[in-house]
């Protein structure tokens, strides 16, 4: 399970020199494709609630998650004790590297309940999350 939090709704038109051009739906599809043997579930949203919703929801049945929280991962304990309290394991990660950007992106409420961190690769990131699950 894939989820992306607020405004990565936005990626490919969303400040491309940061984020890239490709949307997420782009990369998913070639995600799909090079994957075939895995079955990928997406969910994005813009609200605090149903991440949390979401992550209670597949967090007892899936065998991965790849959470990128994105904004809410500096601010949400509610998405952080979501995490904790799910059986999957969740490997966060992050398009840009959050350590060479403002301090604020530097606290994370997921890192401290996730399996792993991946980080400043680009869409990679998600990808290199999935290679680890397999
Ligand atoms: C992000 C980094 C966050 O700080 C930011 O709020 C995002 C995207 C990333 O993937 O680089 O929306 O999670």
């Amino acid at each position: 399970m894939i989820i992306n939090g607020p405004n990565l709704n936005l990626l490919g038109t969303r400040e491309p020199e940061i984020y890239g051009n490709l949307s997420f739906t782009e990369f998913l599809d070639e995600l799909k494709a090079k994957y075939t043997n895995i079955h990928f579930d997406y969910f994005q949203s813009n609200i605090e609630g149903e991440l949390i919703d979401k992550l209670q929801e597949v967090g007892f049945s899936y065998d991965g998650i790849v959470l990128n929280a994105a904004a809410y991962t500096h601010t949400s304990v509610g998405i952080g004790d979501a995490v904790k309290a799910i059986k999957t394991p969740v490997i966060e990660v992050h398009i840009s590297n959050t350590f060479d950007r403002e301090k604020f992106r530097h606290k994370s409420y997921v890192s401290p309940n996730a399996k792993g961190i991946i980080i400043g690769f680009g869409l990679q990131s998600y990808e290199l999350a999935v290679q680890s699950f397999i």
